[in-house]
């Protein structure tokens, strides 16, 4: 309640990454002093028993965790987990430090609960962000995201993730390779192209091979596929042995937007999140999940916006569930308030826990083929990558 009205009369008037940058400054401090760290984890950070999921090998306090983007450089990890999240996904970082696309980039679309962004990659590169992880501690669960430096060629692409697996997974509780952030040409035809997915895979997993104990791999896959592209995409999965699916990224599209479609927000280029996603973000799930949720770990994101998003997706087939933009407008309590809607959803339900919740409702996938997405937003911003 506090934080919707100071959203509304002084966090929206300013620009989004000034916030953005704020409220990371803040949690980095936060996070990082220890009894602070504690008092928060003690009483926003408290989780329900009954939200505790193992999946991928690990122990996750709760299934809500932070979608990638949101700590590029892995600096507030520490501070977003005291704040109830259950695991972080940092980056995405690329091989080589960049400064992104030119600002502004990120547009609110309030009324929606919807950002569009074309934030570029902007990040300090997988060096230094390895330095940064060296240090931390074992908890929270960290994930590490990584994308293709923007002067890397398309044909390079392999030996420029491959670089980045290589200085970061022994940091990383998971690797996610993404390869569905918009309007960076070409990179969004990995998922499709199934040759150069496959090469991908295996470029990184020779890197991750080396590395102990073993780092699962996933790939994040975006809302714009057709469906027998989405159910193409399951089906590699499986056949290359990733442990996991992301789904989903941000859309091209403006589809699910309400009064304000037509807003000159709306019109910029980059990638739409939040509410509008929700929908393509669950059929994408339920379609993965029908395909193959008995052999890959299903991750959900887009549009989770309340306790009951979140529990869908979780009946749908995911083990766990991410978010950015219901975040930046939930603020910091937020978390808090889905962790313990969650619990409640789980206990009085016939299965008692998330855990035993995974899954349970599960559809076969639709046989018809999804038509082509319009209306699209401008595929490529003037300079660069989204995201
Ligand atoms: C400002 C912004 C930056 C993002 N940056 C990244 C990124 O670097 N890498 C990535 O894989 N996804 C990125 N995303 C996508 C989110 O991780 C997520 O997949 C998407 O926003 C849908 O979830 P949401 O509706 O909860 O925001 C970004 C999203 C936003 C809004």
């Amino acid at each position: 309640m506090i934080y919707r009205l100071f959203f509304r009369l002084v966090l929206r008037r300013l620009d989004p990454e000034r916030v953005h940058g704020l409220a990371a400054s803040l949690l980095r401090h936060a996070g990082g002093v220890g009894l602070l760290r504690d008092v928060l984890g003690r009483t926003l950070g408290r989780r329900d028993g009954v939200l505790r999921v193992r999946a991928l090998g690990l122990d996750f306090p709760s299934p809500l965790g932070v979608a990638a983007g949101l700590d590029k450089n892995a600096t507030w990890f520490e501070g977003l987990a005291a704040l109830g999240f259950g695991f972080v996904e940092v980056g995405t970082v690329t091989a080589q430090a960049q400064p992104g696309n030119p600002r502004p980039r990120v547009f609110r679309l309030v009324n929606d609960r919807a950002l569009v962004n074309r934030m570029g990659f902007p990040n300090t590169g997988a060096e230094a962000v390895a330095t940064t992880l060296a240090a931390r501690r074992p908890h929270p669960v960290v994930g590490v995201n990584i994308g293709k430096t923007k002067v890397a060629t398309m044909d390079g692409a392999g030996e420029d993730y491959r670089q980045s697996a290589r200085v970061l997974a022994r940091h990383a509780d998971f690797l996610v390779l993404n390869v569905s952030s918009p309007n960076t040409p070409g990179l969004r035809d990995i998922q499709a192209a199934s040759g150069r997915l496959a090469s991908l895979v295996a470029a990184v997993r020779e890197e991750l091979d080396a590395t102990t104990p073993r780092v699962p791999l996933l790939v994040k896959i975006g809302p714009d596929l057709t469906d027998s592209e989405v159910d193409a995409i399951a089906d590699q999965a499986v056949a290359l042995g990733l442990d996991g699916l992301v789904a989903v990224n941000t859309t091209t599209t403006r589809e699910g937007l309400g009064v304000r479609a037509g807003s000159p927000q709306a019109a910029e280029s980059g990638g739409l999140s939040g509410v509008p996603l929700k929908v393509r973000a669950l059929e994408v799930l339920e379609r993965l999940n029908a395909r193959a949720g008995e052999d890959l770990v299903l991750v959900a994101a887009g549009g989770i916006d309340t306790p009951e998003d979140a529990w869908e997706r979780i009946l749908a087939g995911a083990s766990l569930v991410q978010a950015y933009t219901a975040f930046v407008y939930g603020g910091p309590v937020w978390p808090h308030r889905m962790n313990r809607g969650l619990a409640k959803l789980a206990r009085e339900s016939e299965y008692g826990t998330v855990e035993a919740a995974i899954g349970a409702m599960r559809k076969p996938a639709a046989p018809r083929e999804r038509s082509p997405r319009v209306p699209s937003a401008p595929p490529n911003p003037p300079a660069g990558q989204a995201q």
